[in-house]
């Protein structure tokens, strides 16, 4: 059911974004990561959420196995449900970044589209697009959770890179050759994006 925006109002805060930015000491952003389901986007993500931390950033991981158990229970996996599951994290990562907070994202996000709808709800370049780029074939040999095998057997239907699609980023802002590097590398070069964007502060 769609509520008539006539009969809903928004209700502005005293206290603003910039506010916020003021007191945490930083600016706030979404990393959002994409890729391929086992390559890597969720370990990336525990491990920059660390190293933000370490700055005395304020950050929060969302991640796509995890929501699914709350926020995003009633979806499966057709290109329907993908896209409110991406609007629906594209709404909240909305919401922590008005919050003032690092929101890094872990959804394969697989069609460009939806990406580039959640793209344009950020002001400025808040939206920070990283492509852990990983062939399908080093996926497969890692299958951390044996859904390739059930995949390519039929057990699991429209299996992102089997059996449904995944539309590659053609502008993000950062890509990780996540199969040729280490992770301690790839946090570097996130790290290394942040400062000289000014989202870190370089000492
Ligand atoms: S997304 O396409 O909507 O962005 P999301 O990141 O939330 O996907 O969920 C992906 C996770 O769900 C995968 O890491 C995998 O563990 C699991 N999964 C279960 N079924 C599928 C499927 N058909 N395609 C892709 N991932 C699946």
């Amino acid at each position: 059911m769609n509520i008539q925006p006539s009969n809903i109002r928004w209700h502005e805060a005293k206290v603003s974004k910039q506010d916020r930015h003021f007191l945490n000491q930083h600016k706030s952003c979404v990393l959002w990561f994409t890729g391929l389901s086992g390559a890597g986007k969720s370990s990336l993500s525990i491990a920059v959420e660390k190293v933000l931390y370490d700055y005395q950033i304020r950050s929060y991981v969302l991640d796509g196995d995890n929501i699914r158990y709350g926020l995003s229970n009633n979806l499966g996996f057709s290109p329907a449900d993908r896209k409110e599951n991406i609007r629906r994290i594209g709404e909240v990562s909305k919401l922590f970044v008005d919050a003032g907070l690092f929101t890094i994202t872990a959804f394969i996000s697989p069609y460009r589209e939806d990406r580039s709808i959640v793209r344009e709800m950020f002001e400025g370049n808040e939206f920070v697009e990283i492509y852990v780029k990983c062939s399908l074939e080093e996926c497969e040999r890692r299958d951390p959770k044996g859904l390739y095998r059930k995949a390519r057997i039929g057990e699991i239907k429209d299996f992102t890179g089997i059996s449904a699609p995944y539309e590659e980023p053609l502008n993000a802002e950062i890509v990780i050759e996540n199969d040729k590097q280490s992770l301690e590398m790839s946090v570097d070069q996130i790290i290394t994006y942040l400062k000289k964007n000014r989202f870190l502060k370089s000492n």
